[in-house]
């Protein structure tokens, strides 16, 4: 049988912590602190106010044009546009990336003006015009967007997984007449992040696309 070890020597705070409890008895501490430790975890139920709810005071009624089709939807208020678009629209051409608005891969126009999805909340768009790369595809003559075009024909993407935020972006740069020159397309688009590198082949796409416009 191993001798008794001593108690090793106690630290000033831990001193003053064993007085600061020592008058209560242990299970009455333990019991009290469980308490507290319960009323913060279900916080303002258990103090009597409503509990938070998605379905309660913490949703809205949006009502939005997307790619020409008007949606009314009741949404959490924290649901970003790339969140409503994927999530309960079913439009996942629009990419998540960082969803904290570094990458540009949530590119999509609001009234013609290009905006980060993952930054955006969706009920603030009340009677807004979303555009997404869906709202790009061909139409009857099947013909794409002539900058979906000029990224097929400069071979603009390797994984594609930029490319949406890219020609969504792109589009307004032109429109916002910022193709001056290549540096000025640069420029412009270095909020949308390609992964793959593919910069140079994207700037000579948006400058054919706005050639031809
Ligand atoms: Fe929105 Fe990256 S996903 S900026
Ligand atoms: Fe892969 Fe741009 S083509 S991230």
């Amino acid at each position: 049988m191993s001798p008794e070890l001593p108690d090793p020597p106690r630290s000033p705070a831990a001193e003053s912590e064993s007085a600061s409890t020592s008058a209560l008895p242990r299970r009455t501490f333990i019991a009290a602190s469980a308490a507290t430790g319960a009323a913060v975890v279900a916080g303002p139920a258990l103090l009597g106010a409503p509990a938070a709810s998605a379905a309660g005071g913490h949703s809205s009624q949006v009502s939005l044009t997307v790619n020409g089709n008007r949606r009314t939807i009741t949404i959490d208020n924290r649901t970003s546009l790339l969140d409503l678009l994927r999530e309960h629209f079913g439009l996942t051409g629009t990419k998540k990336g960082c969803d904290a608005g570094a990458c540009g891969a949530c590119t999509v126009l609001v009234d013609g003006r290009r905006v980060n999805g993952c930054l955006t909340l969706a009920v603030r768009l009340d009677g807004a015009e979303v555009t997404t790369i869906e709202g790009l595809s061909p139409g009857e003559d099947g013909r794409l967007h002539p900058l979906q075009q000029a990224f097929i024909d400069q071979d603009a993407f390797q994984c594609g997984y930029c490319t949406p935020g890219q020609i969504m972006s792109g589009i307004a740069c032109a429109r916002e007449g910022h193709t001056g020159s290549a540096a000025e397309i640069r420029e412009w688009m270095s909020g949308n992040i390609c992964r793959c590198g593919c910069y140079v082949k994207i700037v000579r796409a948006v400058q054919q696309a706005a050639k031809g416009r």
